[in-house]
């Protein structure tokens, strides 16, 4: 069943507190969750939502622009009923819901898909529907990786001729490998990291975000060497975690 590329690194166990790649570091990240309400926005067929919600989120609402994926979604729903709501919709325009909504609202390689502007927009109507003192948790690609990485698995993305900042706003194909050495397309929106910081600040994030670099940790390679060795040392992936003001 449709997993995505959680299927490949993102779904390799972490010990907690360890930087590394992927969903337990971030699902880490959301916490505490218990009795919390969450939008996770471009939720893709669910995976992050149904595991926050087995860690005891009251309330899930997933959404994401591309109703198959919601379809995906609400199928995985029918099998295990965790009572996670799902809907179509655009990150950008939130307007269905209220202010001060959500304690939590996570954005997982969503805004890889938008451009600068848009992600701003989508920034602007998050912080709308946190509540005081909620958190917004977020990540992205590297923005380093495409100009770091060899062109070749198990990750990468190809800029072509653009470069870091020419690169801005132009679109990057790319592929992930999952470990069964089926590859995903993926694709990637650059953004530099001051464009990301930008966003926040102009969307009204007032509090400093905290941010990891997730990187294959020492565990991982003694895990499986031969799909992350190639990983070693790269800047993979951004998380940001950032307060609304209380
Ligand atoms: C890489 S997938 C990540 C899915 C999920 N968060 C995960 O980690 O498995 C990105 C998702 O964002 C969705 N998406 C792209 N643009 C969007 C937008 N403007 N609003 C909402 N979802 C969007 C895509 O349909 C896709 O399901």
């Amino acid at each position: 069943m449709g997993e995505s590329a959680h299927d490949g690194i993102d779904r390799v166990p972490l010990r907690p507190g360890k930087q590394g790649l992927g969903s337990p570091f971030l699902l880490d990240w959301c916490e505490p969750v218990q009795n919390l309400s969450v939008l996770d926005l471009g939720c893709g067929e669910g995976y992050f939502a149904r595991n926050l919600k087995r860690r005891g989120a009251r309330s899930i609402q997933g959404m994401d622009l591309s109703s198959e994926m919601i379809e995906r979604a609400r199928e995985e729903e029918s099998r295990e009923r965790l009572g996670i709501d799902y809907r179509t919709g655009n990150a950008t325009e939130l307007k269905c819901f209220e202010d001060s909504s959500f304690d939590r609202v996570v954005a997982i390689f969503l805004f890889n898909y938008l451009s600068c502007e848009q992600t701003q927009t989508a920034m602007e109507e998050v912080i709308r529907v946190l509540k005081p003192g909620g958190c917004f948790i977020f990540a992205v690609p590297h923005p380093n990786l495409p100009f770091s990485r060899l062109q070749e698995p198990p990750f990468f993305f190809s800029p072509g001729e653009a470069g870091y900042f020419s690169g801005r706003d132009k679109l990057f194909e790319g592929e992930i490998y999952r470990r069964d050495g089926v590859s995903v397309p993926v694709r990637c929106v650059h953004k530099t990291l001051s464009d990301y910081f930008r966003c926040l600040r102009d969307a009204g994030f007032r509090v400093m975000p905290d941010l990891e670099e997730l990187c294959v940790t020492p565990e991982m390679l003694a895990k499986d060497p031969e799909f992350f060795g190639p990983l070693t040392d790269e800047p993979l992936h951004l998380a940001f975690r950032v307060e609304k003001n209380r």
